[in-house]
């Protein structure tokens, strides 16, 4: 059967990344989460001292002078979860945290940050057979993959939706309002910067899951997949 690639684009804490991973496993596909290779740039020039986390403020030269030197994978653990590891060491919960998420827009602004991903990224895709979700897989990383997908819901599900997940992790710190407020800043310098805004390819199928559940999210999406792989 043929292997297709598959782009999932769209907004952040849209679920979907738990679409992506649902339908890579339905398809025996492997799975590619970009986002969390810019939080692990991130969380790599905040642990060395070349971001500061209050002003944001980031040290671009010498951030440039090893971005060649950080070296990100995935890999699929045997309890089926997809985990990042940063310069070998699995780095899964720090890049979840809000230190994390609060940081990386800036830096995924950033030309050389992402010219070093998108290779990365178009090599580990370069077999085909792969689900990859971010915000330019589908217009940058792979214009030419089968399938594209542009994933959206309103502010306020998706702020709703990521406070449940930071509490599910214990993390009871942040209000709704707070959470609201980092969902529409990323919002908007993810669609406004000058290297790869996010924007919906045109030949991009767009899903507003703000009043669907996970499941008939899934079927919709793996019904797309399957009519284009011809089964
Ligand atoms: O999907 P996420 O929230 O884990 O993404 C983290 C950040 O990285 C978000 O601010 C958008 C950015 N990103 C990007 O610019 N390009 C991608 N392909 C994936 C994520």
């Amino acid at each position: 059967m043929k292997k297709i690639t598959i782009a999932i684009d769209g907004h952040s804490s849209c679920g979907k990344s738990t679409m992506a991973k649902r339908l890579a496993e339905e398809l025996c596909y492997v799975y590619v989460d970009t986002g969390a290779m810019y939080r692990a740039v991130t969380l790599y020039a905040l642990q060395n001292g070349l971001m500061d986390a209050d002003t944001k403020e980031i040290n671009e030269d010498a951030l440039h002078d090893v971005i060649d030197q950080i070296s990100i994978r995935q890999e699929k653990g045997e309890d089926g979860k997809v985990r990042t590891y940063l310069n070998g060491q699995c780095v899964e919960e720090e890049i979840r945290q809000m230190r994390v998420s609060s940081c990386v827009s800036p830096i995924a602004a950033l030309g050389f940050v992402r010219s070093h991903l998108v290779a990365c990224q178009q090599q580990m895709g370069a077999e085909g057979g792969i689900v990859m979700d971010g915000r330019d897989i589908g217009t940058v990383v792979f214009p030419n993959a089968e399938l594209k997908i542009f994933v959206t819901a309103s502010a306020e599900v998706r702020a709703q939706r990521r406070l449940a997940e930071l509490q599910s992790k214990g993390d009871t710190s942040l209000t709704l309002a707070e959470v609201l407020e980092n969902v529409v800043q990323r919002d908007y310098i993810d669609s406004h910067r000058e290297v790869s805004p996010l924007v919906q390819a045109e030949d991009a199928l767009l899903l507003d899951n703000s009043n669907l559940t996970i499941p008939q999210q899934n079927e919709i999406v793996l019904a797309w997949a399957k009519e284009k792989i011809g089964c």
